[in-house]
C-alpha cells in the first residue's frame, strides 16, 4: 500500500485529542483541551434548536446567510470602527480553523514564507508545511512574552507573503499592544505582504489589556484578514461557526478555498450566531470579568502549591512554570503525562506549541471551567504535591 501524505504524516495525532483520552482512561480533571464549563447564552441555543425544527436545513449561501454576514460587519463597526461591506467583505467558515486554513490555501504559492510567532497553535505550521509554504517562525520569550523587534525584522524577506498574527494569543494570554501591531504594520507594508489576524479570543481580554485589531492600523484596512470565532464569542466551542472579515480582493481567493472545502456551514447555527452577535453592549464587555476570575482562583491556587504562574492577560490559558517539579531529563510531555497517572489532572505541554527545541519546562493549563473543577484540580494537585516533596 502507497503511504499517505508524508508531510502530514509526520506529525502525531494532536496533543489535545492525546491528553484528553488519558484523561478519560484515569478519570482525571481535564484543564487540557480549551472548552468552558459554561454551556452558553440560553437564547443562542435556543435560537439554534428552534430554527432545526422551523427553518429550512438545506444549503444556506455560500458566502454565509445574509443575516450573520450583516451582523459580522455590524459587529467590526459597533467595536473596532470598521466600515465592512457585508456582500463583499464577510465570509462565513465552519469555524475559525477553516477560516485559516481557507486564508492558507487562498493566499500562498509553493515557497512563499509566513512570519509568525511562537509558541503558535497548532494547526498552522503542518496546513503551512503542507501546501509548500514556509514558517517563519519568530519566538517570543517567556515569562513577558515581549516581542524581539530585530528578529522579527529579520525574519522578513522578498518571498514574505503572509504574517500570521494570533492576538489576544493562545497559549501564552499575550495581547500584542499598539506598539507592537505598528512595528508589524510598517514591515508588512515595506514588504508588501498580507496579515492573516486570528482573532478568536477578542472579546477575552482581562483588566487593564485592549485588543486592538491589526486592520485598524493605518495601511492595515487593505492588507488584512480578520478571523473570529463564535465558538469562543458565546463559549459554543464545537458549533465551528467562525467568520472572516477582509478586503473584497483578498476574501475572493479565500472564499475560492472555502467553496471546495466546506461551502457551507449549518444554517441553524448561523441563525443562532447572528442572534448572539446582536447582543447588548453589555454582553460582550462582560465576557472578561469572570474569566479573569477564574484565572486568578486557578493562579492563587497553583502558586500556593510551588507551581509558578506566568503573567497572562486574556484567552482561556495560564502558562505554568514546572521546572523545579521535572525529574532528571524528564521533559514537559513526559511530566504532562506522568501528572495524568499520578495526579489525576490533565495539562497541556508547551511543547504542542513549537515546531522544534520548546522551551521543556512550561505547560498549559486551561482555567474556563467551573470553580469546582478548578478547586477539584487544586485538591489533587495538593495531594500529588505533599506526595511528591
Ligand atoms: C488561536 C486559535 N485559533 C483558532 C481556533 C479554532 O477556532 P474554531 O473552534 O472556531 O475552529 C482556536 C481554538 O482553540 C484557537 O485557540
Amino acid at each position: 500500500m502507497k503511504a499517505g501524505n508524508a508531510t502530514l504524516s509526520g506529525y502525531g495525532t494532536t496533543i489535545f485529542e492525546a491528553m484528553s483520552a488519558l484523561a478519560r482512561e484515569h478519570t482525571a480533571v481535564n484543564l487540557g483541551q480549551g472548552f468552558p464549563d459554561d454551556r452558553g447564552p440560553l437564547a443562542v441555543r435556543r435560537a439554534a434548536a428552534d430554527y432545526v425544527v422551523d427553518g429550512h436545513n438545506q444549503y444556506p449561501p455560500m458566502m454565509g446567510m445574509p443575516g450573520l454576514r450583516q451582523a459580522v460587519a455590524a459587529h467590526d463597526r459597533r467595536f473596532y470602527g470598521l466600515e465592512v461591506d457585508w456582500q463583499t467583505e464577510v465570509l462565513i467558515t465552519s469555524g475559525a480553523t477553516e477560516a485559516l486554513i481557507d486564508c492558507f490555501l487562498g493566499l500562498l504559492e509553493v515557497g512563499d514564507e509566513v512570519v509568525m510567532f511562537e509558541p503558535a497553535y497548532d494547526t498552522y505550521a503542518p496546513v503551512i508545511r503542507r501546501l509548500g509554504a514556509i514558517p517563519r517562525s519568530v519566538r517570543l520569550a517567556p515569562p513577558a512574552w515581549s516581542l524581539p523587534r530585530e528578529e522579527l525584522a529579520a525574519a522578513f524577506s522578498p518571498r514574505t507573503k503572509l504574517v500570521l498574527l494570533n492576538s489576544p494569543m493562545n497559549p501564552a494570554g499575550k495581547v500584542f499592544r499598539r506598539d507592537e501591531l505598528e512595528l508589524l504594520a510598517r514591515l508588512i507594508e515595506q514588504h508588501d505582504a498580507i496579515a492573516v489576524c486570528d482573532e478568536v479570543y477578542e472579546h477575552l481580554v482581562f483588566g487593564d489589556a485592549q485588543h486592538v485589531p491589526l486592520m485598524t492600523l493605518p495601511g492595515m484596512r487593505d492588507r488584512a484578514l480578520r478571523i473570529g470565532s463564535a465558538g469562543k464569542t458565546f463559549a459554543l466551542t464545537g458549533w465551528k461557526v467562525g467568520y472572516i472579515t477582509a478586503p473584497a480582493a483578498l476574501l475572493r481567493p479565500v472564499t475560492k478555498a472555502h467553496q471546495f472545502v466546506t461551502f457551507t456551514t449549518p444554517p441553524n447555527l448561523q441563525h443562532a450566531v447572528a442572534l448572539g452577535l446582536g447582543f447588548d453592549d453589555a454582553y460582550f464587555h462582560g465576557l472578561g470579568a469572570p474569566l479573569a476570575r477564574s484565572r486568578d482562583r486557578l493562579a492563587a491556587g497553583l502558586t500556593a502549591l510551588d507551581l509558578p504562574v506566568l503573567p497572562g492577560e486574556a484567552t482561556y490559558f495560564l502558562v505554568i512554570d514546572v521546572e523545579r517539579w521535572l525529574r532528571p531529563g524528564e521533559d514537559d510531555i513526559a511530566f504532562c503525562r506522568r501528572l495524568v497517572v499520578d495526579a489525576g489532572v490533565v495539562l497541556i505541554p508547551m511543547s504542542a506549541f513549537y515546531e522544534a527545541s520548546p522551551p521543556g519546562h512550561l505547560v498549559r493549563a486551561c482555567f474556563c471551567k467551573e470553580d469546582s473543577t478548578i478547586d477539584a484540580a487544586l485538591l489533587r494537585l495538593q495531594t500529588w504535591v505533599s506526595r511528591s516533596r
